[in-house]
């Protein structure tokens, strides 16, 4: 089974390229701009990432990001991740970035947009790995710092599809931000939000209705309302769920009580993805590999969260077709 994850093409939709800076790039960047981390060695850093919560995870996540300065630095950052992608045949991705956690520190937005689409530029090139840009708000801070956001990213309008929410979920509901998702979405971008990680099931219905989002990041808290299920289900509204994150981050207290594979078995668009691999324990193979060794599977229900990803995401009509095909080639011959 694992060789056949491991070969199998995959979609991911959901990772916070901040939440991809391995402990040796953190140091490696510390030392080149004259940072300095907490921590003497890049196995207590791994060793720090004992987390109870969201909350415990952002703290570190947020000062993991204070090495990144230059442009080169987001080049580098985004580029070793693709090479992760390559490994685990990821052949589509749509990456999160985390403007507010740069611009607050100083560091220009266009300095952190260049150095990611740089390399996702290299990656389309010598990879072959297609790949979006979204930007997600900060939930913690106010509406009206995520409308400055906004604005600053309009003369890249072209290269983000879309707006997301990310950070402390509880107490910052999806009301608070849909006056920006509303310019956002008359400027032409797409929406998403992370909603029923830690909050309720209301804020997932909320993010739909108010926020217009064409997925929800997590959602796993859906199950809470069994109408809004059936919605889910009627309107292939897809889940990004990330099954290593929600257990590290106590959402599950282990994977065999995780709820994606019976979400899968009810019809809903439900999709595997990594969120944040460097600090949850891995990439997209390790992902489906953990998930499979609690909740068997037949090789059809596992390839079905690629074809999943593959309608969930917001490529071109034809580059699903390239992937479906990919998809369809690869398991005809498994
Ligand atoms: N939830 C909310 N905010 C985040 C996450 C997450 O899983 N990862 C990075 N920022
Ligand atoms: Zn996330």
């Amino acid at each position: 089974m694992e060789t056949f994850i491991q070969a199998l093409p995959k979609i991911e939709l959901h990772l916070h390229i901040e939440g991809s800076l391995e402990p040796e790039l953190m140091f490696e960047l510390a030392r080149r701009n004259g940072v300095s981390i907490p921590f003497d060695s890049a196995a207590a850093v791994r060793a720090a990432y004992e987390f109870s919560d969201l909350q415990s995870f952002l703290d570190i996540y947020y000062q993991g990001a204070n090495v990144l300065i230059e442009e080169q630095d987001f080049f580098d950052l985004c580029w070793a991740y693709l090479l992760r992608c390559r490994q685990d045949n990821v052949l589509h991705t749509e990456i999160f970035f985390d403007p507010q956690t740069h611009t607050e520190r100083g560091i220009e937005f266009d300095t952190v947009v260049n150095g990611l689409l740089r390399a996702l530029e290299r990656g389309r090139t010598e990879l072959g790995i297609s790949s979006h840009l979204i930007m997600c708000f900060l939930r913690h801070l106010d509406e009206d710092s995520a409308v400055a956001t906004l604005r600053r990213a309009l003369p890249h309008r072209d290269k983000i599809i879309a707006v997301g929410l990310d950070s402390a979920e509880a107490g910052n509901p999806p009301q608070k931000f849909q006056r920006v998702f509303e310019e956002a979405l008359d400027a032409g971008f797409l929406s998403v939000a992370h909603a029923g990680e830690e909050g309720p099931a209301s804020y997932i219905s909320d993010a739909i209705a108010l926020l217009k989002v064409a997925r929800i990041d997590h959602g796993v808290r859906c199950v809470e309302d069994p109408e809004l299920v059936q919605q889910l289900i009627a309107a292939r509204l897809p889940l990004t769920v990330c099954p290593l994150s929600n257990v590290k981050l106590r959402v599950f207290d282990n994977m065999q009580q995780h709820n994606i594979v019976d979400l899968l078995r009810r019809g809903l668009c439900v999709t595997v993805n990594s969120d944040d691999p460097a600090y949850f324990g891995g990439y997209m193979t390790d992902n489906f590999v953990a998930l499979a060794a609690a909740h068997p599977m037949s090789e059809d229900e596992i390839a079905r969260f690629s074809f999943n990803a593959i309608e969930a995401s917001f490529a071109s009509a034809e580059r699903k077709c390239q992937l479906e095909a990919s998809l369809r080639d690869f398991l005809a011959r498994a």
